[in-house]
């Protein structure tokens, strides 16, 4: 297993660089506490890197990435962009670069209802129950990348899958659904394109030499709608780009907070970490963005490379704050803390141990806190 060396940290727009300040906080107290040697490189992406570079994912930027073990990255995104459909350079043309070049082909994002949490979804509770599945999507190709036309009287984006780009995608979300409740749901449209059927053919041979892993098939209009009504009977869910983009939305208000959502995406060689919301641009410099999405991204990029014991230390903490009431005002009434006082609340008990509430540590440290 590659061991973690340098750690490309992209921050990006919004809140972003809060989210990312507060991962780096548990970073660094892991670091101290497992006796790790990580460095940062830091570097711009999206609105920020057009405002330096003039180019959403720049040169540089590329290269702090391709010299990363892993890379961590905040949100992107301006409104400024937003209602101007000349605009020649767009933040989200850094991310699309960005999956492209470093070939992070998969994307997964895992949905998981805490209990603490169910109350904050608009979905009823007793759907909720046992809700726990990962999203992989396919992330460079499809309709995202096809060949796109603007003509007088019509534009079109072609949505073209090769066999190749469908297996290697396919064959991590069967290693995944192996190792956890060995379900595998294709997502597609194969009642109506041959770009479906073609993920359907793939996915039927290589069924085949997944034998403990039971294979189904949702049309994606169906798929939206059990998402909602029936959510517990997932485990992993597969798609192409753009359906994997709605149905991880739409999955995403399960959990009763988009802040509470991590994601990792992987290639042959590389591996990115970032929260699933965006650069929730009113909220930037307020200090009350949610950064436990990016936290988790941390607690993923962790266990991926294997830093086992840091990852459950990370996971157990953020139960803890769950059931302390120690998470931002997004999480529900009783959740009253800034930003910043999650990052350092997480800290200190990642260092401290749970018995940092009941001492005085906690008290001494973060005595604007509790
Ligand atoms: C996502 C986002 C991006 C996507 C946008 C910002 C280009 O929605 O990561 O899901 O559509 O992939
Ligand atoms: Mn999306």
């Amino acid at each position: 297993m590659k061991t973690i060396n340098n750690i490309a940290v992209l921050p990006g727009d919004g809140i972003g660089p809060e989210v990312i300040n507060q991962a780096i906080k548990v970073l660094n107290s892991i670091k101290q506490k497992y006796g790790h040697q990580w460095n940062y490189s830091y570097a711009d992406i999206g609105s920020i890197a057009i405002d330096n570079y003039g180019d959403p994912f720049p040169e540089e930027t590329l290269q702090i990435c391709r010299n990363a073990d892993a890379i961590l990255l905040g949100a992107i995104g301006d409104p400024k962009y937003d209602n101007d459909p000349s605009a020649k350079v767009r933040p989200e043309q850094g991310l699309l670069k960005m999956r492209k070049k470093l070939g992070l082909f998969s994307n997964i994002r895992p949905i998981r209802v805490h209990q603490k949490m169910a109350h904050m979804s608009p979905i009823k509770e007793e759907r909720l129950q046992n809700v726990d599945f990962v999203i992989f999507r396919e992330l460079t190709g499809g309709i995202y990348f096809g060949k796109k036309k603007k003509a007088k009287k019509y534009a079109s984006d072609l949505c073209k899958y090769s066999k190749k780009e469908i297996k290697r995608v396919a064959k991590l979300a069967y290693e995944m659904a192996k190792a956890r409740k060995g379900r595998l749901t294709l997502v597609d449209k194969a009642n109506v394109l041959e770009s479906s059927r073609l993920w359907r053919e793939v996915i039927r041979k290589m069924s085949i030499k997944y034998p403990e892993v039971k294979t189904e098939f949702l049309f994606v209009d169906n798929a939206a709608m059990q998402v909602i009504i029936n959510p517990a009977q997932f485990d992993v869910v597969l798609c192409s780009n753009l359906f994997g983009d709605i149905i991880s939305d739409e999955a995403s208000v399960l959990v009763g907070s988009l802040g509470l959502l991590p994601s990792a995406s992987r290639g042959k060689k590389h591996a990115l970490y970032e929260p699933v919301h965006g650069s929730y641009p009113q909220a930037t410099g307020q200090d009350t963005a949610n950064p436990f999405a990016t936290i988790l991204s941390v607690e993923m990029m962790l266990r991926d490379f294997g830093y086992t014991a840091e990852a459950d230390n990370i996971e157990h903490t953020f139960n803890f704050c769950l059931e302390q009431g120690i998470g931002t005002i997004d999480m529900g009434k009783q959740f009253d803390l800034s930003c910043s006082q999650v990052g350092d609340v997480m800290s200190v008990l990642i260092e401290e141990g749970e018995n940092a509430l009941r001492t005085n540590k906690l008290h001494e440290r973060l005595s604007t806190i509790i």
